[in-house]
């Protein structure tokens, strides 16, 4: 693995070595183990988009890894008035060690890539946000013991989330119903991609417009915002569109026998998720933000421990 520009970067073998790593750092991390596996390294944080979990997990982890992060807004730097990205890959990477960048165009971060000398960790685009999802199936492996025989039901919009656990799941081999209203649903071709993956995970995808149909014994249920970052203006006309896509209790009670409550944070209640159901006893949801700190340390480790 040398950047994490998506899922797709990943075998099987590796997320399993990831997870276990990641399963290390966080008993040294609570039991004031020292871990300083990239002592004296930099990891630049370019963000052209709003984050409280993402960056302050990495910044935080670089530190306890024994390194320091450098916050790098793109209103701030170059980047912002004009320069392009990849001289600004060339130059950063004459700096540091690695570079998170989180931003629109997912063809942004690849060029940051294809430019760069050192990792790239992608932090979130429009289309995927990997970080996360690894940080998911962690979390869900933690909570059920297992991936395999496990049933995730994402409800609603079909965006940089539902694609990451899309591909994630098909990866891991663990069974994803996504339920998106018409013309919300995700991407075809990443659809097409997970379930050439699932073929040989064994996988089963269903993509639908029912959200009961799609929760039905489900062992994990996630949702995420109605509007994405860059989706602000649309925010009044998505409510209505998505207002029979809200995680409940009559949705959760369509689900498997204690299913656990996802969402990648930041939530609206009242929207998306009731606050019975993301403040109730089957979420996790705090669990899952703690873990983006654990596994974002095992990605930089694995990926910057080189250098
Ligand atoms: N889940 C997540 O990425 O949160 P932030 O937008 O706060 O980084
Ligand atoms: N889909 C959301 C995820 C936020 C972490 C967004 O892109 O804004």
């Amino acid at each position: 693995m040398e950047n994490l520009l998506t899922i797709q970067d990943l075998g099987v073998k590796e997320i399993k070595e990831l997870f276990t790593l990641t399963t290390e750092l966080k008993y040294k991390k609570n039991n004031g183990i020292e871990h300083k596996h990239l002592a004296g390294q930099s990891l630049g944080l370019i963000f052209a988009k709003s984050s409280t979990r993402t960056r302050v997990s990495f910044e935080t982890g670089i530190y306890q890894l024994g390194g320091q992060g450098i916050f790098l807004s793109s209103d701030d730097i170059q980047l912002g008035r004009g320069e392009t990205i990849a001289d600004t890959a060339k130059a950063l990477s004459r700096y540091l060690d690695g570079i998170m960048i989180r931003t629109f165009a997912q063809s942004d971060v690849e060029e940051l890539a294809a430019n760069s000398s050192i990792p790239v960790i992608n932090g979130l685009t429009d289309l995927y946000h990997p970080c996360q999802a690894l940080a998911d199936l962690f979390t869900i492996q933690e909570k059920k013991g297992n991936l395999r025989e496990l049933k995730l039901t994402y409800i609603g919009d079909g965006n940089n989330m539902a694609h990451s656990l899309l591909l994630g799941a098909a990866k891991v081999g663990m069974d994803i119903s996504i339920a998106s209203p018409k013309n919300y649903e995700p991407q075809e071709d990443i659809i097409t991609t997970s379930e050439k993956i699932s073929e040989d995970s064994g996988s089963e995808i269903e993509i639908t417009n029912d959200p009961k149909l799609a929760v039905k014994e489900a062992d994990v249920v996630y949702t995420d915002v109605w509007a994405s970052m860059g989706d602000e203006d649309e925010a009044e006309e998505r409510k209505k569109i998505f207002k029979d896509y809200q995680v409940n209790n009559e949705m959760m009670e369509l689900a498997a026998a204690n299913p656990v409550f996802l969402h990648c944070l930041p939530a609206h209640r009242g929207e998306e998720v009731t606050a019975e159901v993301i403040d109730g006893e089957n979420s996790v949801v705090f669990d899952q933000a703690e873990n983006r700190l654990h596994l974002q340390k095992s990605i930089m480790v694995q990926l910057m421990n080189n250098n």
